[in-house]
């Protein structure tokens, strides 16, 4: 049976590291502060906003969630993002994406002050990474390496295969498991004979986008997968090819219309030795990271 690496239980361990932090910087004075920008009504950044906020609130910062209407210009978000960077209390700047079409994401993110850029989007902070520097780093891969290195998953010298090149997940990712001294490997959408690729992986992190894209005769046996993907299955048919038979997603199904998938077939974490899960897995360390960033930003902008 493969081991499951409980998002859950590793989440609520960085966040109750994160409030010991809270109540050190409190004694001198100090409250972390996060601003989110949230633009318009994207149904999933409602819900990824809502959450970031209130564990910022739980863990006793100060926290800001700023709406701009959906028509906002880049000059006018220029103007929101200038404003929390002039604002001392304010240590972490996140503006949620994706940004409507007439929206400059490049521009906003170039405009954030490197040392309040808790998502680790800014150039600066890319650099830093790649360069091997402290950085703070994107949330989402940052979390994979604390799964990793929190359920006892030997990184150093492993063969680790990142499926996946985005910026914010794929390429940081195979960065820090580089710093981590894993021998990495980025797979895309170019990549030749996938499978022989991802089969050589004692790490697979599956971060592409697209459900149940990872198969089981792409997975070493006993391998450690990571899914990074949240997918919303609607279709009986794409529901019956990765659910067929569970009657707990069959009732989700039925009750709700829908079911989040990742990008690895449910059927290869059989062949694992251990895997994340979808939902239940890195989606949780996300939050947890961004609220370990935030009070790393507010250290060192205070030079503690
Ligand atoms: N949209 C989806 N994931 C993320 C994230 O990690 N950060 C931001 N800013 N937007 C996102």
């Amino acid at each position: 049976m493969a081991k499951v690496l409980d998002g859950v239980e590793i989440a609520a361990e960085i966040k109750a590291e994160v409030a010991a932090e809270v109540k050190e910087l409190a004694a001198r004075g100090v409250r972390p502060g996060l601003a989110v920008v949230q633009v318009g009504h994207v149904p999933a950044s409602e819900i990824y906003v809502r959450n970031k906020v209130q564990t910022s609130e739980e863990l006793g910062f100060l926290s800001e969630r700023i709406t701009p209407p959906e028509t906002v210009t880049t000059e006018e978000m220029l103007d929101v993002i200038r404003a929390l960077n002039d604002r001392d209390e304010i240590d972490g700047i996140l503006v949620q994406l994706p940004l409507p079409k007439q929206v400059d994401a490049k521009a906003l993110l170039d405009a954030i002050d490197p040392a309040k850029d808790v998502d680790g989007f800014h150039p600066i902070n890319a650099g830093r990474l790649q360069a091997g520097r402290p950085a703070l780093a994107p949330c989402t891969p940052a979390g994979v390496i604390e799964i990793l290195k929190r359920s006892g998953i030997p990184i150093a010298g492993a063969n680790a295969v990142v499926v996946g090149r985005s910026d914010i997940v794929g390429k940081p990712a195979a960065l820090l498991l580089l710093n981590e001294n894993a021998t990495v490997t980025i797979c895309h959408s170019k990549t030749r004979d996938l499978g022989a690729v991802t089969r050589g992986a004692d790490i697979l992190v599956a971060a592409i986008g697209r459900p149940g894209f990872i198969t089981p005769e792409m997975v070493k046996p006993g391998a450690t997968i990571i899914d990074v993907g949240i997918n919303r299955v609607t279709e009986r048919e794409e529901f019956d090819r990765f659910f067929a038979g569970n009657e707990k997603r069959e009732a989700a199904f039925e009750k709700r219309g829908s079911v989040i998938v990742g990008d690895v077939h449910p059927a290869a974490f059989e062949i694992a030795g251990a895997y994340t899960p979808v939902p239940g897995g890195v989606g949780l360390l996300t939050i947890a990271m961004l609220m370990s960033n935030t009070v790393q930003a507010a250290r060192m902008r205070r030079g503690l």
